[in-house]
């Protein structure tokens, strides 16, 4: 029997550059290894809006990608999920494949795909609009900018009774980018020194990781002062704006000639990926999330990588295992050491797109929509 289908107001991209549109839709589902979830919160990210604005043959659609809420329904295949159960919505994965199978499935052989198709592996959606036409959806296994969303069980991470879930969204990607690439990527420690180049969500949430972590020095790398001003509050030790000073010279300093031990790329910009790879240390590590575009090259100097012995690595979601990582990086929320929920600025469903002008401007860190 086909489970009955489900009204739901959710906002639709149908056009590059174009404004959401809030529209009464319907979903269908579950299928056995879905969820129906009413949904919360739902965080904005710059991928949303990239999504929306360069992916045209995946639109119309539905986006967002960081939301939080209430499972109402399971599909008939789902395990360890009940209705009533608090769930955080986080990055897909196939489930099948070598890397998910070996509990690395932030690098699924599936996850362009399952990311951004907006739609399931067989090409179909759940959702049609007023008009009785499909709508994109499944954007990372959960489009969530809505009042209800049809997701992956498997996408799903239940989270505790006393998690508020109008902050909890951005644990699905943001928080858990740049918390994770610090904690479980380049294992920062204590008395370590690193430098996070971009004080967006990603990287204050690194500044505020490396801080929990016993990092001594923290180097903040940012353009505009009131971000600096931020890192300042959660962690950073030193602050350095690019356009005063050369930025590597600034590190240096920082670290008595020497360079960081850790330097955590978050701006996408390819020099400023070559900066954070000379902030280093002998023996150094970057790490590097920021989203270039396809085909985009970085110079990397070879001579002082290899006489040094430095180490850079792209990451892609801090290398978390969601199921793993979410519950964590809340304990350590909930004890005052992750306080994310400081970058939150919270808009109704209805404002999404004064949301989008906002976050396209870098006017707040951390958008989160309100859904009722
Ligand atoms: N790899 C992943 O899994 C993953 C996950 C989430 C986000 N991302 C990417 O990470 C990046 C950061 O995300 P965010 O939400 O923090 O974005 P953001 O725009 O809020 O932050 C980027 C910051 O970099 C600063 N900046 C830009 N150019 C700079 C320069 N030349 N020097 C110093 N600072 C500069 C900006 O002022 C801004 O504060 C984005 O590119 C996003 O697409 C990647
Ligand atoms: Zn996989
Ligand atoms: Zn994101």
């Amino acid at each position: 029997m086909t489970p009955a289908g489900h009204a739901a107001t959710c906002a639709v991209a149908r056009e590059p550059g174009g404004a959401f549109s809030l529209e009464q839709v319907e979903l269908a589902g579950p299928r056995p290894d879905e969820i129906v979830v009413d949904v919360v919160a739902s965080g904005m990210c710059h991928t949303d809006l990239l999504v929306r604005d360069s992916r045209p043959e995946s639109l119309p659609a539905v986006l967002g990608h960081e939301g939080a809420g209430i499972v109402s329904e399971t599909g008939s295949e789902v395990r360890g999920l009940a209705a009533g159960d608090k769930v955080v919505l986080s990055f897909p994965s196939c489930g099948s494949c070598i890397r998910c199978r070996t509990g690395r499935s932030a690098y699924c052989d599936s996850i362009a795909a399952l990311k951004f198709r907006c739609a399931r592996p067989d090409g179909s959606v759940a959702t049609t609009d007023a008009q009785g036409r499909p709508v994109g959806d499944h954007f990372f296994g959960q489009s969530s900018f809505g009042t209800m969303a049809v997701a992956y069980a498997r996408s799903a991470v239940r989270v505790p009774d006393d998690v508020d879930l109008r902050i909890a969204g951005p644990l699905a990607c943001g928080v858990q980018t740049g918390a994770g690439t610090v904690l479980d990527v380049l294992r920062v420690g204590p008395g370590s020194s690193v430098a996070v180049f971009g004080a967006g969500s990603v990287g204050l949430c690194g500044i505020m990781a490396a801080r929990a972590a016993g990092a001594t020095t923290i180097v903040a790398v940012n353009r505009r002062a009131p971000r600096l001003r931020l890192a300042a509050e959660f962690g950073a030790t030193h602050l350095v704006s690019p356009t005063d000073v050369d930025p590597v010279e600034a590190v240096r300093d920082a670290t008595g000639g020497r360079g960081v031990d850790f330097a955590f790329e978050t701006t996408g910009v390819p020099e400023v990926l070559t900066q954070a790879v000379r902030s280093l240390d002998s023996l150094g590590t970057c790490a590097y999330v920021g989203t270039g575009a396809p085909g985009q090259l970085a110079g990397i100097p070879m001579l002082e990588a290899m006489t040094k012995g430095l180490t850079v690595r792209g990451v892609l979601q801090g290398d978390s295992t969601p199921a793993r990582t979410i519950p964590r990086l809340w304990d350590l929320h909930r004890r005052g050491l992750l306080p994310f929920d400081r970058l939150i600025t919270h808009y109704r469903l209805d404002e999404i797109n004064q949301a989008a002008v906002d976050t396209a401007a870098g006017d707040v860190v951390k958008p989160v929509l309100l859904m009722q």
